[in-house]
């Protein structure tokens, strides 16, 4: 039935020249197919009634959202980018992606890569034989998203250059040269632990940033401010008077000072704004907070079809993942090597960027909705106690996050760099930078860096380039092999967690 009715519908759509009418079903539909994969769950604001009034716990709530995240989703929930749509321009745009011979359904290249989340956040420890599966880790090769692809040169069998252009130029090599030139993203999926403590710094720095763009705007000309905040230096902001700012002493972070820890690029504020794009790529479902309530986006005939409420009991999930934790030292000699390889790690400046510890000044993220980027806490509409995913309490009154990362984004150096070609205005994040590694759990999370290109510790150090060569020459070519070795041990210690988020099964 399948097989034939869908090209029988698409010759119909495309003889029409027009779209299906709004909600009607684009796929086949039986009684005997049992209808959408996801259950519907309670509204956002039934959730957040029951979260106050303490009817709805945070494992309750994260059950829901682990329920979000491990659901197979089918064309009944809205899978799919649906009919093609003639008036489209932007191959690119969600919910309007070319398909495999038009199927509607499956691309791969281009996101519509997956059924559910769990699908690629799938390897809890690659250190183990056989690798340990579990809810919410990293991605291996194949689970690699590809993002934006304009030239994938397979074949090996185009001209020398990355940007597609449909002719050889004859003034360019045609040749195999081992090299498959490739315009766009390709990115190794990280893990969701810890995922909180990194949410709940990112908020609380965006906030101290922004008092200190107000500070610079109400300042006289020629004031400089300087953008610090939990120990991490963001540059300086300068008042030209009257308002302005001068924004050039800026450093690691965008213009509009909102930290954005989330993806390899650093590109999302919160979890929930990087889920709101992963819906939408990986499997063309369209959250009603990005297309509003009873609209059917992408003409397949389901509209809402992640809804408010899921997105939030996504979120609690996300936030209250358990985080990667330090494996204990044991005996004298293994401290002392400990102690050595932290040394290591600071003094040839790999602790500037990766920074081993920051510390929070409350114990507990804010979840909010809708979410104001340069104002983390505004409607929020509940608090999760950090304490609750292992974190540890800081000496103040807030937690500490022992991440490894200064969340800021630097410049790798063109070695590293990616091939996204820009579309028409120069892109907002160069292709060199990256948001600063998170190396907690490192030990357990091969093959390292956005692309997965390396297989080992020593090999990611390797690739560094840009303003962390000083680093990685002082690593490469100044250490002996037995200090190299005592600094990947140190880093062979952390750990991710272990059994994450199992005590939530079995989903109700
Ligand atoms: C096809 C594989 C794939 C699927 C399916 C997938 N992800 Fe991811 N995920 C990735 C990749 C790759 C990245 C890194 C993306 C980047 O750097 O821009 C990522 C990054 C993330 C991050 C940011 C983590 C961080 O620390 O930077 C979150 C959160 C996340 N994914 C959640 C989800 C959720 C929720 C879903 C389901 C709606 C999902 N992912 C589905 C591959 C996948
Ligand atoms: C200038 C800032 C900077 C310095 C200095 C630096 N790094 Fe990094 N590091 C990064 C960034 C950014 C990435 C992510 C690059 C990417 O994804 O391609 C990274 C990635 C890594 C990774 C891979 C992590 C993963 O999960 O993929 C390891 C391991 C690492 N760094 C170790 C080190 C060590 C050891 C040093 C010192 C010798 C060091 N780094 C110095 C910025 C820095």
């Amino acid at each position: 039935m399948w097989k034939k009715v869908v090209p029988l519908m698409l010759a119909a759509t495309i003889v029409a020249g027009e779209a299906l009418a709004q909600n009607e079903p684009y796929w086949p539909q039986a009684p005997a197919d049992g209808g959408p994969a996801h259950p519907a769950i309670d509204s956002h604001s039934t959730l957040v009634d029951k979260w106050n009034s303490g009817d709805l716990g945070l494992d309750q709530m994260r059950q829901l959202g682990l329920s979000v995240f491990s659901t197979p989703f089918n064309t009944y929930d809205g899978f799919g980018d649906g009919p093609f749509d003639p008036t489209e321009t932007d191959p690119r745009a969600f919910g309007m992606r070319p398909t495999l011979q038009g199927n509607g359904l499956v691309l791969r290249v281009n996101g519509l890569d997956a059924q559910s989340c769990n699908e690629c956040h799938t390897i809890v420890k690659s250190s183990t034989r056989p690798p340990t599966l579990g809810i919410g880790g990293v991605g291996g090769m194949v689970q690699q998203a590809i993002i934006m692809p304009t030239m994938i040169d397979v074949g090996d069998s185009s001209d020398d250059r990355t940007q597609y252009e449909a002719n050889h130029d004859p003034d360019l090599p045609l040749t195999f040269d081992g090299t498959a030139d490739f315009s766009g993203r390709f990115a190794n999926p990280p893990f969701l632990f810890g995922g909180g403590g990194v949410e709940l710094l990112a908020k609380e720095m965006t906030a101290d940033l922004q008092d200190a763009l107000h500070l610079a705007e109400a300042s006289p000309a020629g004031t400089v401010v300087d953008l610090d905040t939990h120990g991490v230096s963001f540059g300086t902001l300068e008042s030209l008077g009257g308002g302005s700012v001068d924004f050039s002493g800026v450093e690691g972070i965008s213009h509009d000072l909102v930290v954005r820890p989330f993806g390899r690029k650093g590109e999302n504020f919160s979890m929930r704004d990087f889920d709101r794009g992963a819906m939408q790529f990986h499997f063309g479902i369209q959250p009603v907070e990005v297309i509003g309530a009873g609209v059917d986006g992408d003409g397949d005939g389901v509209s809402d079809e992640v809804t408010i409420g899921e997105m939030t009991a996504l979120h609690f999930f996300d936030v209250a993942n358990p985080r990667p934790a330090k494996a204990r030292v044991r005996g004298k000699t293994d401290k002392d090597d400990d102690d050595a390889g932290t040394a290591l790690f600071d003094n040839l400046g790999c602790a500037g960027c990766h920074m081993p510890v920051l510390t929070t000044q409350v114990p507990s993220v804010p979840l909010a909705y809708p979410e104001v980027p340069a104002e983390p806490f505004s409607n929020v509409y509940a608090w999760v106690d950090l304490v609750e995913a292992d974190f540890d309490r800081a000496p103040g009154a807030g937690v500490l996050v022992p991440l490894f990362s200064d969340l800021k984004r630097h410049d790798m150096g063109p070695a590293l760099a990616e091939t996204l070609e820009p579309s028409s205005a120069p892109l907002e994040i160069p292709n060199t930078h990256f948001v600063t590694a998170r190396l907690w759990g490192v030990a357990d999370t091969a093959p390292y860096l956005h692309d997965g290109r390396a297989a080992t510790l020593y090999q990611a150090i390797w690739y560094h380039g840009g303003e962390a060569e000083t680093a990685r020459d002082a690593f490469i070519d100044g250490l002996s092999t037995a200090d190299q070795r005592l600094l990947l041990r140190f880093l062979g210690r952390l750990r991710t967690p272990n059994r994450p988020n199992e005590e939530l099964l079995p989903l109700p």
